[in-house]
């Protein structure tokens, strides 16, 4: 069997230049390096690990260029390539590194930034597998992890040490969706010395672009709405150029990889980003003005709402909201809440987010910082609502507050 390829390797091109078309036109089309895709509309899904070359000299050299070369599996492919390129150009980053889940992806931009004994400052709103990974991970590797109120930047101000490398942020945070003001945070961080890792994934790099804000990197759990139909976990860190080189050399140096096909519907996926949350917006908006109206609702907790607490900040900084929000019952117990989920019909109950589909779940918050006041036993609902027609919805919803009311 002939063992030597003797077709030109495939290779990766640089990136085009962000052109003048509006984003909406350019989801369409970036993310197609020329040069692979034999006229194909949606690049083809490369499966493999071996690479064969019909020299030791192509071999070679193709290793000492590395950027854009066909090497290995692990190291990259033109599948990965343009999801690569297209979350770059989306987010306005240096670089792209794809990882197999969005949990992986916070893991790879705090490990890649951090050393033993440095110092690491966390929201205390953050998605809370976070705090998990902080307590039992970062702590074994020596490094000293602060929680700071994400609305206070005074007491934030205080918590800086000389040894603080790294602020992480989240905005939207996790389950009380408080919105952080990211550009005195990051000029904060910044004259401390310190780099700023912002989780982006409620808002989407069309809704906001904390790069642009003063970050040094942002982190997506693309699970959520870039893949955006449920069928694939996939996570993204995006740097700017002062930090991209370290992101990429422990990604390389510890062996994630992101699968082919999981790339492929992420990249599916963002063909349709900008339509599915025109729609997103349009149902929660919607459904949120409904829920204020509510006699079981105390407070609904969606940045686009008037009502919500930093709504100018969100003004500011985003230009639009995605389908997540979060609601706080008035004083009731478990089980009224419980039946309001198990009431509805058209709202899953599990858990993530971001596919095309409603989702309901119960939470309580935990807040450790003592600024963050959260009453110990207050439960929240929090809603994903999909691509369903908002009729049903709300007609969904209203039976279930009914199931609420009889528990
Ligand atoms: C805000 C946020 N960040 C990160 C993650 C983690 O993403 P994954 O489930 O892909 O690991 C989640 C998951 O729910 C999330 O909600």
């Amino acid at each position: 069997m002939a063992r030597v390829n003797d077709m030109t390797p495939l290779k990766r091109h640089r990136p085009q230049p962000i052109g003048e078309d509006k984003i909406q036109t350019r989801l369409l089309h970036m993310g197609t390096p020329e040069g692979v895709l034999a006229g194909t509309v949606a690049p083809p899904t490369y499966h493999f690990s071996s690479v064969i070359y019909p020299s030791m000299q192509a071999y070679e050299s193709a290793h000492h260029e590395r950027y854009g070369q066909l090497i290995y599996g692990r190291v990259g492919s033109p599948t990965l390539w343009a999801l690569e390129d297209a979350l770059c150009e989306l987010e306005g980053a240096h670089d792209a590194v794809l990882m197999p889940s969005g949990l992986a992806a916070i893991h790879l931009a705090l490990a890649s930034t951090l050393s033993a004994g440095d110092h690491l400052l966390v929201t205390d709103a953050v998605y809370p597998p976070v705090k998990q990974l902080c307590k039992q991970v970062l702590s074994r590797w020596g490094i000293e992890v602060e929680y700071y109120d994400p609305l206070d930047l005074n007491t934030l101000a205080a918590l800086f040490k000389s040894n603080t490398r790294v602020v992480y942020a989240e905005s939207p945070a996790s389950h009380t969706l408080e919105i952080q003001d990211l550009p005195a945070l990051c000029h904060l961080a910044h004259q401390n010395g310190a780099v700023v890792i912002v989780d982006n994934t409620w808002a989407t790099p069309l809704f906001q672009k904390p790069l642009l804000l003063g970050a040094d990197i942002v982190v997506h759990a693309g699970t959520k709405y870039l893949v955006g139909h449920s069928d694939a976990m996939m996570g993204v860190v995006l740097s700017q150029s002062g930090v991209a080189s370290q992101v990429r050399s422990y990604w390389s140096d510890t062996g994630s990889c992101l699968g082919p096909d999981d790339a492929a519907l992420a990249l599916r996926g963002l063909r349709t980003l900008d339509v599915r949350l025109q729609r997103h917006q349009q149902n929660a908006l919607r459904i949120g003005q409904s829920l204020e109206q509510r006699a079981e609702v105390a407070r609904v907790l969606y940045p686009a709402l008037p009502s919500h607490p930093q709504h100018d900040l969100w003004r500011r900084d985003f230009s639009g909201a995605s389908g997540l929000l979060t609601f706080v019952p008035q004083p009731s117990d478990k089980r009224q809440v419980d039946a309001f989920a198990d009431a509805l019909k058209l709202f899953g109950i599990g858990a993530s987010w971001g596919g095309f589909e409603s989702l309901v779940l119960t939470a309580l918050p935990q807040r450790g910082a003592s600024s963050l006041l959260w009453p110990k036993a207050q439960y929240v609902v929090r809603l994903h609502i999909g691509l369903e027609h908002i009729d049903d919805l709300l007609k969904d919803l209203d039976q279930a507050f009914d199931a609420w009311r009889r528990a």
